[in-house]
Parts: structure tokens; C-alpha cells; sequence
């Protein structure tokens, strides 16, 4: 089915949705191209898959408005439907069945007709890499297995908008970096793509754009180098020589009692605002007064120190494994 128009494949605006007295997505919005992966990142309960379900039509709509394809959620749910696969956290996999007739029964679902099914079903498991288990039924799948699937599954209608509601949640890291390079796969065919996670480094890795959730509202937005960057508190790491260069080091740039040094291991962290020129200006401070550095690395801060430092909280604190 084809999209309307040449805009962005999915559009939400001040996307809100109340279960009683929780206001689980306050004002939600965003775009996504094709070919673009978004990241919405955030701890459970912070809105993800209310916001997902209520695009995929499977939520009703509180406030704002959704398309997908230029076509309304709302309005007309029956044609976004034919325009997204939707890989969740209840995976829609049938036990009984193997990879392939799960496949099968998806692509009947969806009408393709019974030649056009089976090219692309071929074509899907030898592209997945799910030929090793595609003719066992799926209960003796493992969860890597299984998630494969349900991502699989998502994609046999060949939709231009693909929702993965945290795909690798509770996968060992080898299903992990599987599902990714599946992910890396879908974007670069030009599908949209909203992936959903807890995972600072899956959306690190994934994402052109990342939202920043919590308790229903975005609390940042942008590339992950951007929201690194937001931060200015890239970190520069200096290795001396001897250890007593590290108080020299301390007395020399008139460091703050907060940066943190460490006598043993000859090592000091200080926080740098401006970047690579501020550095370049600490170090030769340093070698002026006859410090020898043995090392230095100017390193960004992780996604884990900008959740903090908007949030308060952890992500990775919250973290909660399911199987
Ligand atoms: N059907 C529901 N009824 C009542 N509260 C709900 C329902 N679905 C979600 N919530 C609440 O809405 C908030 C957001 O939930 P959810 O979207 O599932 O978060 P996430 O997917 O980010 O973990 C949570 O506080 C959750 O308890
Ligand atoms: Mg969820």
C-alpha cells in the first residue's frame, strides 16, 4: 500500500493520553523520514508503548493527532493499519507454529496474494538469518529467537512504518547486536522506524533522533551527539607520570576541590565546558610547569550522564529484565 504525499511516514502531534488519574503521554510529538530510525528513550512507566499504541491504532487518542502514510490514525484506522508492521512486547507469535507458517499466516492476514507470500517469506528468512529454526515451532524458540520472529513478522506486508516496542529487552547481547544489524537493515531500505527502549546504548547506536521520556513527557530531543553535546561536559582524562604531578597538576590549573583525582592510578578527570581548545590549553598549562603526561583522552559523556542530569534518575537503575 502506497503512502500519501512525501512528507515524513509518521507524524505525532501533542500526542496525550490519561488512564484515570495517570496522565501516561502528556505532549508527545514528532516526526520520523523514511529511512530514519527515532529512539524513544525512556525507564518503564515513562509512556513508550501508550505512545506507540495509541499510532498503531491499537489506543484510542486523548488529545493531538497522529498519521502514518498521510493518512489520520483517527480518522482513517483501517488504512494505517496496511501501512505499519508493529513488533511488541506481547509478541503476536503463535506457540504451536513454526517461524515459517507463523510467516505464512501473517502474509494471509494481510491479503498478499499466495506466490508474492511465499517469494517474500523466502526472501525474509534467508535475509533475517531465521533458516536455522524456521521449521520448528516457535515454543522451542529462545528469546532471541522468538523476538526475531515477531520483527520478522512485522515486515512480511513490507509496511513503510515499522514500530518496535523494545525489541531487545531481556536478550543476551549476541540477539542483541543480531537484532540491530535486522534494525540497520530495515532503515537503510528506507522504512521509518520507532523503536522504543531503556537501553541508552541501543538508542546510542540506532537512533538518527532520540526523545527523551518521562512520566509522559519529553524531556530532551535530538541526535545522540546533540544530547551528549547539550551537556558540555566532556571529560578530559590525564595520565601523569609521577604520582606527586597529580597535586602539581591540582596547583597548577587551580582545580576545584570537586574534580576528581586519583593518586594511585596517576590519573585526573577534569570537566571541560569548551571542548578540545580548553583541553589543549589545560595540557600545555600542565607541561609549562614540568608535569609529564604519560596519557590523555578527551571522552564525550555517556547518554546514562544526560538521563541523570535531566531526570535525576537512572535509566540503567531501572532496568528491569523480562524473558
Ligand atoms: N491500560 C492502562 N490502564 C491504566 N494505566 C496504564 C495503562 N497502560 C499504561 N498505564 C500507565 O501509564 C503509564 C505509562 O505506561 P507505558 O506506556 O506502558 O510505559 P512504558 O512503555 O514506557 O513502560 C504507566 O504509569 C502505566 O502504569
Ligand atoms: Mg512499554
Amino acid at each position: 500500500m502506497a503512502t500519501r504525499g512525501s512528507g515524513p511516514v509518521i507524524t505525532a502531534q501533542n500526542l496525550r493520553k490519561t488512564f484515570g488519574s495517570v496522565q501516561a503521554v502528556k505532549d508527545v510529538s514528532f516526526d520520523v523520514e523514511p529511512g530514519q530510525v527515532l529512539g524513544l528513550l525512556g525507564p518503564n512507566g515513562a509512556g513508550k508503548t501508550t505512545t506507540i499504541n495509541m499510532i498503531t491504532t491499537l489506543l484510542q487518542i486523548d488529545g493531538g493527532e497522529a498519521t502514518v502514510g498521510g493518512f489520520d490514525v483517527r480518522t482513517q484506522p483501517e488504512v494505517v493499519r496496511q501501512l505499519i508492521g508493529l513488533a511488541g512486547q506481547s509478541a503476536a507469535v503463535d506457540e504451536k507454529l513454526t517461524a515459517r507458517e507463523n510467516l505464512e499466516l501473517f502474509g494471509r492476514l494481510y491479503k498478499i496474494p499466495r506466490n508474492e507470500r511465499r517469494r517474500r517469506i523466502e526472501k525474509l528468512i534467508e535475509r533475517f538469518d531465521l533458516g536455522a529454526f524456521a521449521d520448528r515451532p516457535a515454543s522451542s524458540y529462545s528469546g532471541g529467537e522468538r523476538r526475531r520472529l515477531d520483527v520478522v513478522a512485522a515486515l512480511v506486508a513490507e509496511p513503510p512504518a515499522v514500530f518496535l516496542d523494545e525489541p531487545t529487552t531481556g536478550l543476551d547481547p549476541r540477539s542483541r547486536s543480531e537484532l540491530w544489524n535486522t534494525v540497520r537493515s530495515l532503515a537503510s531500505n528506507g522504512v521509518a522506524i520507532v523503536l522504543s527502549t531503556q537501553y541508552l546504548e541501543e538508542a546510542d547506536r540506532l537512533a538518527d533522533e532520540i526523545l527523551v521520556i518521562d512520566r509522559g513527557e519529553i524531556v530532551a530531543q535530538g541526535t545522540p551527539d546533540a544530547l551528549k553535546h547539550d551537556l558540555e561536559r566532556d571529560v578530559l582524562e590525564v595520565h601523569v607520570v609521577d604520582r606527586t604531578d597529580v597535586d602539581t597538576a591540582r596547583e597548577l590549573l587551580g582545580l576545584d576541590a570537586n574534580v576528581t583525582t586519583d593518586v594511585e592510578a596517576r590519573r585526573i578527570d577534569i570537566p571541560v565546558p569548551g571542548g578540545a581548545d580548553r583541553s589543549l590549553d589545560l595540557l600545555r598549562q600542565l607541561q609549562d610547569g614540568g608535569v609529564s603526561i604519560s596519557n590523555f583522552q578527551l571522552r564525550q559523556p555517556t547518554l546514562d550522564d544526560v538521563f541523570l542530569a535531566l531526570t535525576g534518575s537512572s535509566v540503567t537503575e531501572t532496568e528491569e529484565v523480562t524473558t
